[in-house]
């Protein structure tokens, strides 16, 4: 990059893709029907009361579209949405601040809320269930403290670990929503949508290779696309073929299963240096080099529902399909009887 204009430049580029790729309305998301079916009935519901849209917690893996849904949900209701994630909180007055700007009817929009400090966290009861923010000036004399009037708004709380909530915070939703993986069918299509947004041409081979490669995750298969785009542009004028595709993602590192290098690593640990397993989460992170919390939110997932892995009480055990994956005999089975 040239200056430091450029690099803005670039930055903002890369924002108003993001922007135009994101669905507007409920009636452009594709996928996750029956979370659809639901937010439709519950906004039009508040609508019609005139009301604010009662608090909303949406669970799911990574990459499923939380955010770009809490924008929907803004954007149906008509009203201003403010984002922010439990770990950029770190101060009550940090809450307080958004709190304090919002308008009736607003929606406060948090992801990984389940990174809330909890000291913040408490003082998000009260503005959750009564509209007001209870702020304790003197630490050690809890009588010190004002009280500040908020106007009804809906909180949006978003989290990958629905298990890591609390349960006062969990109760204080009106509605629990998770979104689940998406088809082959329902990627195919954001694959299409995307690749009209960015005005390719693309072969319906190389979506439905797309589609096969994305781990059921819209965030996977556009940012796959985009690189794929980067090849179609210097190699085809621009068309997205399958060749392409099959080339750009080998390159990438990615079979045509939708695995990566890091869910090689992940099988081979398990089957090299753990026999197969059963093997702990703990044990397994520290051998392959990630964090748990990585291993149990972005790859397992992925392999448990595909059948690479099984969970067992004792930990995690690799299934004959991962021994076939890497070339593997496979003997677990015979020894167990
Ligand atoms: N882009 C990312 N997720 C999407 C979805 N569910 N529907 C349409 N476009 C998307």
């Amino acid at each position: 990059m040239e200056n430091e204009q450029d690099l803005l430049r670039d930055l903002s580029q890369k924002q108003d893709d993001e922007l135009m790729l994101r669905p507007q309305y409920l009636n452009q998301y594709i996928g996750q029907t029956d979370v659809k079916e639901m937010l439709s009935v519950y906004i039009q519901a508040a609508l019609k009361r005139g009301e604010s849209l009662d608090h909303i917690l949406l669970y799911g893996g990574p990459g499923l579209g939380k955010t770009t849904l809490a924008q929907i949900i803004a954007n149906e209701l008509g009203v201003n949405i403010k984002i922010t994630s439990g770990p950029a909180i770190e101060k009550t007055g940090d809450l307080a601040a958004l709190l304090t700007t919002l308008k009736q009817g607003d929606v406060l929009f948090i992801d990984e809320i389940h990174r809330l400090p909890r000291f913040v966290e408490e003082i998000l009861y009260s503005a959750m269930e009564d509209y007001v923010l209870d702020i304790v000036l003197d630490k050690d004399n809890a009588s010190r403290s004002i009280r500040i009037e908020l106007p009804p708004f809906t909180l949006i709380g978003a989290t990958t670990r629905f298990g890591d909530l609390s349960h006062p915070l969990r109760e204080r939703f009106g509605a629990v929503l998770r979104l689940s993986y998406y088809s082959q069918e329902e990627i195919a299509m954001i694959v299409r949508r995307t690749s009209s947004v960015y005005g390719n041409e693309i072969e319906e081979e190389a979506v439905l290779e797309l589609a096969k490669r994305s781990r059921g995750t819209p965030r996977i298969a556009n940012r796959l696309f985009r690189r794929v785009r980067d090849f179609a542009e210097i190699m085809s004028d621009s068309v997205v073929t399958y060749k392409i595709t099959e080339l750009a993602l080998s390159k990438l590192g990615i079979d045509n299963r939708g695995l990566d290098h890091a869910d090689y690593m992940y099988l081979r640990g398990i089957i090299d240096r753990f026999n197969g397993g059963p093997v702990g989460v703990e044990s397994l992170a520290s051998t392959i080099g990630e964090e748990p919390g990585t291993i149990e939110e972005v790859y397992e997932p992925f392999l448990l529902q595909e059948g690479y892995i099984k969970r067992t009480p004792r930990g995690r055990v690799a299934t004959e399909l991962a021994y076939q994956v890497l070339g593997k005999k496979y003997y677990k089975g015979l020894l167990d009887t």
